[in-house]
Parts: C-alpha cells; sequence; structure tokens
C-alpha cells in the first residue's frame, strides 16, 4: 500500500489544495492531508480550524484522512508511514523553493517529493490572495470549498 502525503499552511484551503488531494488519491491507496500548525505567518485560522474546513471539504474522498502536524514535516511523514510527499506546482516561480524543500527532506530522511502541476484553471490561486481578496470584500465562492467560504465570511464580517 502507497500512502502519500500533502502537506500545507492550508490557511484557508482552496480549490487548488482540493484538486491536488482529489488527484493523489486517484495515484495513491491513501492520503494524508497534513496542516502545519504552526506556519511562519500568524493564520488567520487556528491548526484545528484548518483540520475542520479540510475534512469538511474531502467528505467526498473515502481514503483521505486530515491531521495537524508540529515540528519537522520529515518527522511526520515518518510516523505516519508515508511512502511519498506529494506537492502542487502552480508555476516555474514555485519551482526553486519547493525543489530546495524536496532536497532537503530527502537528505533529512530519504522521503521523497512528487511535484504534480497544479490545474491550469487554479494555477493563479493562492491562499494569500483569496484572504486578501476576502478581507476586501470580494467574491471568493468559485475560488474555495464552500465550507471555507462560510467560514472565511464568518471570520471577516
Ligand atoms: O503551504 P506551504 O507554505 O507550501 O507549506 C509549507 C510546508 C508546511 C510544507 C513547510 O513549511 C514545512 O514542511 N514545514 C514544516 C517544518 C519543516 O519540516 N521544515 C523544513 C522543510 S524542508
Amino acid at each position: 500500500m502507497t500512502v502519500a502525503l500533502c502537506p500545507g499552511s492550508f490557511d484557508p484551503p482552496t480549490n487548488g489544495h482540493v484538486d491536488i488531494v482529489e488527484r493523489s488519491a486517484v495515484v495513491f491507496d491513501r492520503v494524508v492531508v497534513a496542516v502545519v500548525a504552526n506556519p511562519s505567518k500568524e493564520p488567520l485560522f487556528t491548526a484545528d480550524e484548518r483540520v475542520r474546513l479540510l475534512a469538511a471539504s474531502l467528505t467526498h474522498l473515502g481514503n483521505v484522512e486530515v491531521a495537524a502536524f508540529e515540528g519537522l514535516l520529515v518527522d511526520f511523514a515518518e510516523s505516519r508511514g508515508v511512502d511519498v510527499i506529494v506537492k502542487g506546482l502552480r508555476a516555474v516561480s514555485d519551482f526553486d523553493y519547493e525543489l530546495q524543500m524536496a532536497q532537503m527532506n530527502r537528505t533529512l530522511r530519504g522521503v521523497e517529493t512528487l511535484f504534480m502541476p497544479t490545474n491550469p484553471e487554479w494555477s493563479y490561486l493562492s491562499s494569500s490572495l483569496v484572504r486578501e481578496v476576502a478581507r476586501l470584500g470580494g467574491r471568493i465562492d468559485e475560488l474555495v470549498p464552500p465550507p471555507v467560504a462560510e467560514a472565511l465570511k464568518e471570520r471577516l464580517k
């Protein structure tokens, strides 16, 4: 059985994140979505909230679980018996940092990372842009899953 790990800040989860998890769930037997508890910037949603929002957005997938983690991603990956980390790539601009992280994680623990090209429908989408648009009163309903749209409106009203 192959287990994939889809890690991220997910502040908030977007349709782009959901697309990567959905496609990973087709390629691999099981997918663990790993929410970093303490991202570099103060998050809009707590780790528990981000886990709940993701879980509510992924109920249609039977082989996916969502969990928060603290510390090194490779430690969490090892504790969950993960075979491969999957990261979405939106554009060349994502590549430098993602390559660095992939090589660091492989150096630390030998874990491989596979890059999945983002669906072009969502290639312009990022959590930070969604936060900004929502904050300024723009429409985000087509950019994030319904539970996330609802939570954003509630948080920013
Ligand atoms: O949503 P993001 O910002 O692309 O997610 C980045 C994330 C959470 C995957 C990365 O910051 C991470 O793995 N953090 C955990 C700490 C860690 O392992 N750092 C070393 C990475 S090489």
